[in-house]
């Protein structure tokens, strides 16, 4: 036996995934791989470094940094890497189409998660849900007052969305019934038949910011919207507007994202995601009443986190025997 498994595809998984995908990848017989058996804490830099050397596969998440440095010190061997997430930016793309290594990926599987969190994220800022409960448990709730943490209802709002996809389109799904009066969104060109499924406008990038009572960040993070949501956009977004992010924190210059908060240029701003992650506790962001901050949960139910599991390990045994993955990015 220990003579036939040495012979298996050696694979790495760098973090303690859901047990689906780790029976997976057990059951298979086609791999002997090796984990790093935490899911509390990501496994150092240093110690990846050296158990990838010579695997031909890789199992990773969004915490570990797939460059040159990871794929040399990999080596030749390595025909396959699955990220356990729908975001890539994380990995280096050149490097990885360079060598020839195919990618698995986690899209849909999570959509729905995503959405149903971006909605309570959003209703969590617009009605200060936050602020709410700590003034009810710290002595703050006085008599009812008329004015006392009033927010912004989406009933008649006009909901944008930056970078329509399918997690955008879940999104205006779900806030529809709440009888929102129009979506609009904008992205590198119009894309009608995802937008026709919600009914929603293309406008340019300048009168999203103006229009939107409620704009919600759905794109990806690439070297176009690294920190596209600055103060060119805040600056023209009204007043009484609510900014949420579950995409990735890298979109937003959180310099600027602060001082429009802070001077009430925009009303209140929701994010899943952050830069850095974890966000340090003594960020000048967390001392805004007006910003709710979560930590990178978008995606963390049971059902999806599994479904992510299972679909990142599928898609890693299907590389490796040199099939098409369930869910492959082609570079
Ligand atoms: C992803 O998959 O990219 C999310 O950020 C985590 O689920």
């Amino acid at each position: 036996i220990q003579r036939e498994m040495s012979t298996l595809p050696r694979v790495y998984v760098t973090r303690q995934i859901p047990p689906e995908g780790l029976k997976i990848l057990r059951k298979s017989g086609q791999v002997q791989f090796e984990l790093w058996d935490s899911d509390d804490i990501p496994v150092p830099r240093k110690e990846l470094l050296q158990k990838v050397k010579g695997v031909d596969g890789l199992l990773c998440t969004l915490t570990e940094k797939i460059d040159a440095e990871l794929l040399d010190a990999a080596g030749p061997n390595l025909k396959v890497l699955s990220t356990m997430s729908v975001g890539f930016d994380h990995l280096s793309l050149d490097e990885l189409k360079k060598r020839g290594i195919r990618i698995g990926y986690t899209p849909e599987v999570l959509t729905d998660a995503v959405a149903e969190l971006t909605v309570a994220l959003l209703l969590a800022t617009s009605r200060r849900l936050i602020e709410a409960t700590h003034e009810a448990k710290t002595g703050g709730w006085g008599t009812w007052r008329t004015l006392w943490l009033c927010g912004y209802e989406l009933a008649n709002s006009t909901v944008g969305i930056l970078g329509l996809g399918r997690i955008g389109v879940a999104i205006a799904e779900r806030l529809a019934p709440f009888k929102v009066r129009k979506f609009i969104y904008t992205d590198v060109a119009p894309r009608p038949e995802l937008a026709s499924a919600i009914n929603a406008e293309y406008v340019s990038f300048d009168e999203l910011a103006k229009q939107s009572d409620f704009l919600a960040v759905c794109c990806a993070l690439t070297p176009e919207t690294k920190e596209i949501c600055n103060k060119n956009l805040f600056s023209k977004m009204k007043k009484t507007s609510i900014f949420i992010n579950t995409s990735r924190g890298g979109v937003v210059n959180q310099e600027d994202l602060y001082e429009a908060l802070s001077t009430g240029q925009i009303a209140g701003a929701g994010l899943d995601v952050t830069v850095p992650e974890p966000l340090p506790t003594n960020h000048p962001l967390f001392t805004l009443k007006n910003c709710v901050i979560l930590p990178h949960i978008a995606s963390a139910s049971y059902t999806t986190r599994d479904a992510m599991s299972s679909l990142a390990a599928n898609n890693l045994l299907l590389g490796l025997r040199g099939q098409p993955m369930i869910k492959e990015l082609k570079l």
